[in-house]
């Protein structure tokens, strides 16, 4: 089973929730600016929402993924208000004719004097669980 797990993070606090998923699953976290270049049975890919949308790098990612070596995604993100609006992450990658899980994972992120200590260990427990619970329903 090829996991792996790309994520987008100006901050850091979808980078922890990324590695708390890699550690979940026994994998490296790494920033979206590393490529996916073999087979990956399941490809965790994460994203915050920045003035309501997802940052570019993580479309561009998106955009260069190779559906052939990429059985399925699952999403994950933090933001201060509320999840990506309509999904984005995974309408790019059903667009991309690559599978979602019907699993994903969202908390908040500190922003400004919002949501302080945010993704906290709860959070990060919580992500640690979706991620096994992603993989499972795979298999
Ligand atoms: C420039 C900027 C714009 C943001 N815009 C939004 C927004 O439109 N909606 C929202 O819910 N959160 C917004 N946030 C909050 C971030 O989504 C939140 O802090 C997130 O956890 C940041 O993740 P990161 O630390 O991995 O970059 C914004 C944050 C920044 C820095």
């Amino acid at each position: 089973m090829n996991i792996a797990v790309r994520y987008y993070s100006r901050g850091g606090n979808t980078k922890k929730v990324a590695d708390a998923i890699a550690k979940a699953v026994g994998v490296e976290a790494k920033d979206c600016s590393v490529p996916i270049n073999g087979p990956v049975d399941l490809l965790f890919l994460g994203g915050s929402v920045y003035w309501g949308g997802i940052d570019k790098n993580l479309k561009q990612f998106i955009a260069r993924l190779k559906p052939e070596n990429v059985k399925c995604v699952a999403a994950f993100g933090t933001s201060a208000l509320k999840k990506e609006p309509d999904g984005e992450t995974e309408k790019l990658v059903e667009g991309r004719s690559i599978p979602v899980s019907k699993h994903s994972f969202h908390c908040r992120g500190a922003f400004s004097a919002m949501h302080k200590g945010h993704p906290d260990s709860s959070d990060l427990k919580q992500a640690a669980a979706f991620a096994a619970t992603a993989l499972k329903d795979l298999k």
